[in-house]
C-alpha cells in the first residue's frame, strides 16, 4: 500500500480485499486481537464536526493499543496560524499517523504531501474513502459483491464520488440518480467507466436494486444553498413509494448523519430494510485495518 489513505482509486482490488479480509477478523476477535499500535500516537485533525468517523478511529487505536490526540480547526487552524506544510512536518516528528477532515482536497494533499507519517482522509468535500470502503464492506457482508445491483439516489458528493472508485475498482454496477446540475464529477466518472449509469428520476436507477443508497442534499460548509438544495432534490427522497420500487430484500444505506425528512423519511430511515447502523458500526472495524496496514 502508498504510505497514505487519500482515495480508493490509489489502491488495487487485492488491497481492497485484504483490507476487508483484515477487518471481519478484527471483527470477529475484537477484544482478543493483538495490539500492533502499541506506543503510537494517531492526530485526529478535523476542520469539520464528526460522531463516527472521530469516535470509531478513537476507539479503533484505543483498541489496538494505541493513542489519539484530537485537534479541532480552532486548535491547528490550518494555513492560518502556520502553513499547512509547517504543521505537516513538525506534527510528522511527534505523531505516528494522521486522519484529516478538512474542507478542499487540495487541503487534504498538501498535508499529505509534507508528512513523513501515513496520513488518511477523514472526508474532504470531493472524497470519504473510508466510508464508502466500510459501505462496500457492509454489502460484502449482507449480499457479497458479485452482481449486487447498487442504486445511489440524492447528491453527486463526497460520499457518491468514493462510492463510485469503490464500485469501479470491485467491478460492481452502480446506477446513480442526480437532479440535472449535481451530477457526481466527471473526471470521476471517466475514470471508472462502464460500471456506471447516471439517470435524472430515482425511479429508474432504483428499479431492481439490491441495495439504495442515499446521503444529505446539503452536506458540511454547504448550509448557505440548503433551500436551493432543498427545490432541487425534492423529488430525489428515499421513501417507501420509492423502495418499493427496489426488490423485495433490498437493503437501505446511509452514511449518516441523515437529514430526517429531507432526502430519506422516518419510515424508510427506522424500516426494516435499513442496514444503517451495521454500516456504522463497520466504520470500526475496517478503519482498524486500514491503521494497521498503513502503520506496520
Ligand atoms: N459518516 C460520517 O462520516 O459521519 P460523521 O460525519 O459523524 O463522522
Ligand atoms: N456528504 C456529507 C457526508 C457526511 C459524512 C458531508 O460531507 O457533509
Amino acid at each position: 500500500m502508498k504510505k497514505d489513505l487519500l482515495a480508493i482509486k490509489d489502491l488495487t482490488k487485492t488491497e481492497i480485499e485484504d483490507i476487508f479480509s483484515l477487518a471481519a477478523q478484527l471483527k470477529v476477535n475484537r477484544k482478543t486481537h493483538a495490539t500492533p499500535l502499541r506506543n503510537k500516537t494517531i492526530g485526529l485533525i478535523f476542520e469539520k464536526p464528526s460522531t463516527r468517523t472521530r469516535v470509531s478511529f478513537e476507539v479503533g487505536v484505543y483498541e489496538l493499543g494505541g493513542n489519539t490526540i484530537y485537534l479541532s480547526s480552532d486548535e491547528v487552524e490550518l494555513g492560518k496560524r502556520e502553513a499547512i506544510k509547517d504543521a505537516a512536518k513538525v506534527l510528522s516528528r511527534y505523531l505516528d499517523g494522521m486522519v484529516v477532515r478538512t474542507f478542499s482536497h487540495d487541503r487534504l494533499l498538501e498535508m499529505a504531501g509534507f508528512s513523513s507519517i501515513p496520513v488518511i482522509n477523514g472526508l474532504t468535500d470531493m472524497l470519504h474513502p473510508c466510508q464508502a470502503l466500510s459501505d462496500l464492506f457492509t454489502i460484502k457482508e449482507k449480499k457479497g459483491l458479485d452482481n449486487v445491483a447498487f442504486a445511489f439516489v440524492g447528491d453527486g458528493n463526497n460520499v457518491l464520488n468514493s462510492l463510485l472508485y469503490g464500485c469501479g475498482k470491485m467491478g460492481i454496477k452502480i446506477k446513480v440518480a442526480c437532479p440535472k446540475n449535481y451530477e457526481p464529477d466527471k473526471k470521476i466518472l471517466k475514470e471508472i467507466g462502464v460500471t456506471a449509469e447516471l439517470y435524472n428520476k430515482p425511479e429508474d436507477a432504483v428499479k431492481g436494486a439490491d441495495i439504495v443508497y442515499t446521503d444529505v442534499w446539503t452536506s458540511m460548509g454547504q448550509e448557505k444553498e440548503h433551500k436551493k438544495r432543498l427545490k432541487a432534490f425534492k423529488k430525489f427522497q428515499v421513501n417507501s413509494k420509492l423502495i418499493s420500487l427496489a426488490k423485495k430484500d433490498a437493503m437501505v444505506m446511509h452514511c449518516l448523519p441523515a437529514h430526517r425528512g429531507e432526502e430519506i423519511t422516518d419510515e424508510v430511515l427506522d424500516g426494516k430494510q435499513s442496514i444503517v447502523v451495521d454500516q456504522a458500526e463497520n466504520r470500526l472495524h475496517v478503519q482498524k485495518a486500514i491503521l494497521v496496514k498503513l502503520l506496520k
